[in-house]
């Protein structure tokens, strides 16, 4: 049934620690989709939207300690608010299928597991903000912290040097953030699906498939 074109917007997050190779995935995923008749909006939290990416700017440069884990949730929230009123609903509304490069679950692994704020308290600002905007599903690309660092400290050396903040915590806090994206998916199987990053891009593009083709597209 790939070719069964659905009748109402999927939102699809795609979410993983530094290094993981998310924004590739998601291009591809959309090719993917594309290639299946569906029309696709590829998007990036935080970001996405103008507002949403002036804070992300703010969020991802500058020194390591620039924010305290609160104001960095309130941060990204607040982009959030933004990216979810202007481009992911109106998008959803019509049809199209939405693939975000990132979303509330990053707010949990970074901000909660890995920076010890209270889940149920994230839980709450982020439904403060988008009220029932969830994924149908959630892909977590899962790769140990010091290989994705790796990977994500090369991709520093040859790209825009400024988005770096985040990589500058330890890696004890990387671990973190990995441990909690899997503790996520754990709770909610039904939701999330971690696919095994450290596979060649190929194989990781085709796991993802597949579980769109098996959870989405079949249900049409
Ligand atoms: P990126 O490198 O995947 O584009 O994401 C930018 C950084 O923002 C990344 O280091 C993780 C961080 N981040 C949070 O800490 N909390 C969030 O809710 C989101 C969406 C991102």
């Amino acid at each position: 049934m790939a070719d069964r074109k659905p009748a109402a917007g999927r939102f699809i997050t795609v979410e993983g620690g530094e290094g993981a190779g998310k924004s590739t995935q998601v291009r591809r995923l959309a090719a993917w989709l594309d290639g299946r008749g569906v029309e696709t909006v590829a998007t990036r939290e935080p970001g996405g939207t103008p507002g949403a990416e002036a804070v992300r700017a703010l969020l991802v440069t500058g020194d390591t300690d620039r924010w305290d884990a609160t104001t960095e949730a309130l941060l990204v929230t607040a982009a959030r608010r933004d990216h979810a009123e202007k481009l992911i609903r109106p998008a959803l509304a019509r049809g199209a299928w939405v693939l975000c490069d990132r979303f509330a679950d990053s707010t949990l692994a970074y901000q909660g597991y890995a920076g010890g704020l209270p889940l149920d308290g994230l839980t709450a600002l982020t439904r403060f903000a988008v009220v029932d905007l969830t994924p149908d599903l959630t892909v977590m690309l899962d790769l140990p912290a010091e290989a994705g660092l790796a990977r994500a400290g090369r991709r520093t050396a040859s790209g825009p040097a400024a988005e770096s903040r985040f990589e500058g915590r330890d890696l004890r806090f990387h671990e973190a953030v990995r441990d909690g994206f899997l503790d996520i998916a754990r709770r909610e199987p039904a939701r999330c699906v971690v696919v095994d990053a450290s596979a060649p891009a190929d194989n990781v593009a085709r796991q993802i498939a597949a579980a769109v083709e098996g959870r989405l597209l079949a249900d049409g």
